[in-house]
């Protein structure tokens, strides 16, 4: 569901296991017009809201935080061109639907542990995800050690984009493995397999906190486009 306000500005709403969610690009809004459409929006506010901004300033911080809201974290969408400098000769298989679920939710759930929307995943979370019209098991790599699991890359094609933009959607290495290059390795194997689809721009969310992560984005080439900045009623 959406509200539209301005012409070309909208807030989506949608919900997920935390509770309601607001997304919106306040280089869209002007200040006066987000403030109004926001009270019209949380007229009524339920105990859960997540409020997901777009290039925030530190007006939006204002004046999301006269309606009580309080900034929580920073997610950066960070991108570059494609193909990559660098490069690696990974082994990875396709992720096989029916055998892998239990087996990567176990990785992924020990590689997340402390994310939010990342940790806790179940295998009819991953079912659900199967079903979904850019699911393409052949661009979820998955890399094996000791016949165990022991990182994966998850990618996904935005053909909605203009050109149509490879993300690397879900990483991780099990925390067992950290630091022996994996995570490099699996990001670039990631963007490789992209690259052999023909896409030219590769993207990928991260925690702007994830300093492991966004040090080795950075080592890579990809670059901060934008900040999305979630905002949620005092506890
Ligand atoms: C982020 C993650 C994938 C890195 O995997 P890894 O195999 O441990 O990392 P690598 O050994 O390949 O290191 C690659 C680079 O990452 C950076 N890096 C890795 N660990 C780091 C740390 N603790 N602090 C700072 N930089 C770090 C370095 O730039 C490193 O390059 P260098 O070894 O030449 O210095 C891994 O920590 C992980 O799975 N984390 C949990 C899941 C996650 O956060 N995924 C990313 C979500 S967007």
């Amino acid at each position: 569901m959406s509200t539209s306000k301005d012409q070309d500005s909208t807030i989506s709403i949608s919900e997920d296991r935390e509770g309601q969610v607001l997304e919106l690009d306040a280089s869209l809004w002007s200040d006066d017009s987000l403030s109004m459409a926001l009270r019209d929006v949380l007229t009524t506010p339920p105990t859960r809201v997540s409020l997901w901004v777009d290039h925030p300033t530190e007006d939006t911080d204002l004046l999301v935080g006269r309606l009580g809201l309080q900034p929580q974290r920073d997610l950066f969408r960070m991108e570059r061109s494609i193909p990559l400098e660098q490069t690696t000769d990974v082994t990875t298989r396709p992720f096989v639907v029916g055998q892998d679920e239990a087996e990567w939710c176990e990785v992924n759930n020990r590689a997340f542990a402390w994310h939010r929307e990342q940790s806790g995943w179940t295998v009819e979370q991953v079912a659900q995800h199967q079903l979904e019209p850019w699911f393409d098991a052949e661009g979820f790599l998955i890399h094996e050690r000791d016949d165990r699991i022991a990182a994966f890359c998850w990618t996904k094609v935005h053909h909605e984009e203009t050109p149509p933009v490879g993300e690397v959607f879900v990483i991780a290495v099990d925390p067992t493995f950290h630091g022996l290059g994996l995570g490099r390795a699996l990001t670039l194997a990631g963007y490789q397999h992209l690259q052999s689809k023909g896409i030219t721009r590769a993207m990928l969310y991260v925690d702007a906190g994830n300093k492991a992560a966004v040090t080795l984005y950075r080592d890579i080439g990809l670059e901060v486009k934008t900040i999305r900045r979630l905002y949620q009623f005092a506890r």
